[in-house]
């Protein structure tokens, strides 16, 4: 069995996943799917975003898809546990791997930045707090960030101030570790250190995620490692993007929802 890795998020922040991934596993097939046309998911509600991933999902296993991943805090937060109790196909999200490398490395305590929804779901905090009880958990949530790094990805650098307003409630002398607790954030990492200070250890999920893949991967036979892209947005805007972030030549192809009930 080739090992076929389908990797979702709302927009261009999972591809910050499969850039981790590709470095541990280059013979895997990936399929990603960004959801552009329903960008943001952090601030939709569970039973839309339900739709949307059982979609998704439904998509991924229709292509014989082997093994998923949940490049998407909001859906891991959200949806992660529910869609695994009604599918066979292994799923992997990206907050257990974050709270992992987030309590492996902090002394002091740990802040997250993520969406709306990933926050007020305290996916993170639980997380963290199942393997170190003690350690303060300071959530924020950036409403406009995922907004601003969709916009700004294709232009020569991001804009720092915007990046800055959106980091403000970040109790910088609290932290010591601070999680990129969205997929969409480890574009902005430098321009977030540049904010935080080097004193302050950012954690991308993603790392511990690539390796989980790099582990399991020695259950599948090599792929060809291929890379399909697929949204549900403009494919243009969504082509251009990609090959500002991955640096080659990306075709994508239209992703269209089987079912929309929203
Ligand atoms: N990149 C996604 C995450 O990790 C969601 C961004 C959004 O659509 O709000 O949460």
């Amino acid at each position: 069995m080739n090992m076929r890795i389908g990797v979702f998020d709302s927009g261009i922040g999972g591809l910050t996943v499969v850039q981790e991934i590709q470095k541990y596993v280059s013979h895997a097939d990936i399929l990603y799917i960004a959801d552009s046309g329903n960008l943001p998911y952090g601030t939709k509600s569970k039973e839309e975003l339900t739709v949307y991933v059982h979609n998704i999902l439904d998509s991924f296993e229709a292509q014989e898809v082997n093994l998923i991943i949940f490049a998407c805090n909001t859906a891991t937060s959200l949806l992660l546990e529910d869609m695994r109790k009604s599918r066979e196909t292994p799923m992997i999200g990206v907050i257990e791997a974050g709270a992992y490398l987030a309590t492996r490395r902090a002394k002091k305590g740990i802040g997250v930045i993520a969406t709306p929804n990933t926050i007020f779901s305290k996916a993170y905090e639980d997380a963290i707090h199942r393997k170190n009880e003690s350690i303060d958990v300071y959530g924020i949530p950036c409403f406009e960030l995922v907004n601003i790094i969709e916009r700004e990805c294709t232009q020569e650098s991001y804009p720092l101030y915007p990046i800055k307003q959106e980091l403000g409630a970040v109790p910088l002398s609290r932290i010591d570790t601070l999680v990129l607790g969205c997929t969409h954030y480890p574009l902005v990492e430098k321009e977030i250190q540049q904010i935080t200070g080097e004193e302050i250890q950012l954690i991308n999920p993603a790392l511990e995620v690539a390796k989980e893949v790099l582990y399991l991967s020695a259950h599948y036979e090599k792929g060809e490692g291929g890379l399909y892209i697929y949204t549900s947005g403009s494919i243009v805007q969504f082509q251009a993007k990609a090959e500002a972030i991955l640096g080659q030549n990306c075709k994508v192809y239209k992703y269209i929802h089987k079912e929309k009930s929203f």
